[in-house]
């Protein structure tokens, strides 16, 4: 799927998408009718280990793209350009979102609107199709005092509403809402040409986003509000480690079909 048949879903049927960091993943996903693939900065996290998404870098945001882009199926790859990486003036955000791009993204995500703007409208006039990101925004996490819902007092929500018009007006072809409350979103939604997708933010946007460990009820202890998990993975995959090594200490395994004569 490209961005613009991304975009004419818009009011037509719902779009998902979900985080993928490695070709094994990519190529399960692309065996599904999954439309999009985040290669997100919560790789920082889930992959590498660290509290926050702010130790990726534009060189490990690229070396996980690329290995994305080995596995894709017909999914449209978005890769997040990570922290201060577009903060740096014109010529290092588009150093950065081109590099991302030779990696094998077909658009870039950035988070929040002040301050570059005009680094949206130079980078889409550049030929890169860039995806916002408001609400919630990770690469923020200290100046917003914690992974918190966003937007809920009357000033916020009305900010958050003016960034998303703003991100539109600046060329992004859709924007992420992420940990805001469903009327914000709903009124986003309805106000946008172009199509959002939401995590903690109800049902009424254009699409959904989830961590595909998340979802896939790998990542044990995280369980916020917004996530559903569609299998118990964690459960399968510790049952499959344990009847592995429990077959191989018992000598059931491999048996004679299992061996080379
Ligand atoms: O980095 C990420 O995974 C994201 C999604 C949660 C939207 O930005």
């Amino acid at each position: 799927m490209n961005v613009l048949e991304f975009q004419k879903q818009k009011s037509k049927r719902k779009l998902t998408m979900v985080t993928c960091y490695d070709t094994w993943s990519a190529r399960l996903i692309a065996g599904t009718s999954i439309d999009a693939i985040l290669v997100g900065d919560s790789l920082a996290m889930v992959m590498h280990g660290h509290p926050t998404t702010l130790p990726a870098t534009t060189a490990l945001m690229a070396l996980h793209t690329k290995a994305v882009a080995r596995g894709l199926g017909s999914q449209l790859l978005v890769a997040d350009m990570p922290f201060l990486s577009y903060r740096k003036g014109l010529r290092t955000g588009v150093e950065a979102a081109g590099t991302l791009m030779q990696a094998g993204a077909h658009a870039v995500k950035l988070e929040g609107a002040r301050g570059h703007l005009d680094l949206i409208t130079h980078l889409v006039d550049s030929g890169v199709p860039v995806m916002g990101h408001l609400g919630l925004t990770p690469q923020s996490i200290h100046q917003l005092g914690g992974f918190k819902v966003q937007g809920q007092n009357p000033a916020e929500f009305d900010r958050i509403h003016q960034e998303a018009l703003d991100l539109e007006r600046a060329g992004c072809f859709s924007v992420v809402l992420e940990c805001v409350p469903s009327k914000l979103a709903a009124r986003i939604t309805a106000d946008l040409k172009i199509p959002t997708i939401g995590i903690g933010a109800g049902a009424e946007t254009d699409g959904q986003v989830l961590v595909l460990q998340d979802m896939l009820g790998t990542n044990e202890g995280f369980k916020p509000k917004f996530l559903r998990t569609f299998m118990r993975g964690a459960d399968l995959i510790k049952d499959a480690l344990n009847d592995y090594d429990r077959e191989v200490k018992s000598g059931s395994f491999p048996n004679d079909k299992e061996s080379y004569t």
